[in-house]
């Protein structure tokens, strides 16, 4: 199963630049506000993400999980918004391992996926339908068809798009949603350009999404050129959002994020003004801020 592994695709961080950088004294599981440096800010500004660094990415995930945990406690039938990747798969094991102990059940759960290739059908090895049964989906108890992605091979994409809109509002809204962030920025697949109220649409890839994806597939020629991802409106929308970050190769635009100016050319910088997103990251990722 090729591309299950090799990242979701996104170089283009350049090196680091550590003499610039303030590197922020951080304790163990240490919590702070995310200040928002972007010239529209201002100190009465009402809301920041939170940003939280953990030791390593073991306890980053033990942390996610315990979200989720708390949340499926909560409210059993909530609406998780889920997401593929690399940085992933470690929370997924954790989960998986926490059902298996009886400790958390996604019974009555929903899951909607961030993404998927445009023109891979879910039974392709190389989409993230396949990477999520792999990952998750096969080894929890999820109902069957109450976790889903878009469908890469939609015969309208665009009626597609509009239906997962209508499927989140209908399932009352995502409760909580898990994001990683790819090294040009981008959440989900909403790549540099991708406007503050865009909603689920097809996108066109990146060169460097497409040309870090290319070990997975095979081939550059054989990356999708585009894909079906839910909007950044619609993953703002949700009532909790868990942006996972882990290894030095995201140092650099972890601090983009957090540190950089609010706009589309970086997707993940609009989480500055969100007050329910928490940011995870482990000391390599934060060695930039
Ligand atoms: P990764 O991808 O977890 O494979 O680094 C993150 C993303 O592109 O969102």
């Amino acid at each position: 199963m090729v591309g299950r592994w090799t990242g979701r695709g996104s170089r283009g961080a350049s090196p680091s630049r550590r003499g610039r950088a303030r590197i922020l004294r951080t304790q163990h599981q240490s919590s702070v506000r995310a200040r928002t440096l972007s010239h529209s800010s201002n100190s009465t500004s009402s809301a920041s993400a939170i940003l939280r660094i953990v030791a390593d990415r073991s306890e980053g995930e033990r942390l996610a999980a315990d979200e989720i945990e708390s949340l499926l406690k909560a409210k059993p039938d909530a609406a998780l918004g889920l997401a593929t990747g690399g940085t992933m798969t470690g929370l997924y094991d954790e989960l998986s391992r926490r059902h298996a102990a009886g400790r958390v059940s996604f019974a009555r759960a929903k899951g909607f996926n961030l993404d998927e290739y445009l023109g891979l059908a879910p039974a392709d090895p190389r989409s993230f339908a396949a990477y999520m049964r792999a990952s998750l989906l096969e080894r929890v108890d999820f109902a069957p068809g109450a976790a889903r992605l878009p469908r890469g091979d939609a015969p309208d994409a665009g009626a597609e798009s509009k239906g997962w809109e209508e499927a989140i509002a209908a399932a009352g809204g995502i409760d909580l949603q898990l994001l990683g962030i790819g090294r040009n920025g981008h959440i989900g697949f909403n790549e540099p350009g991708s406007a503050r109220d865009s909603r689920t649409r097809v996108v066109e890839l990146d060169d460097t999404t497409r040309a870090d994806a290319a070990a997975g597939f095979g081939s550059l020629e054989l990356v999708p050129r585009q894909a079906i991802t839910a909007g950044v409106a619609t993953i703002l929308d949700s009532r909790r959002i868990l942006l996972l970050a882990f290894g030095r190769s995201k140092a650099s635009i972890v601090r983009r994020m957090l540190r950089g100016p609010v706009g589309p050319e970086c997707p993940a910088s609009w989480l500055q003004g969100i007050g329910h997103a928490l940011v995870v990251v482990d000391r390599e990722a934060a060695a930039e801020l």
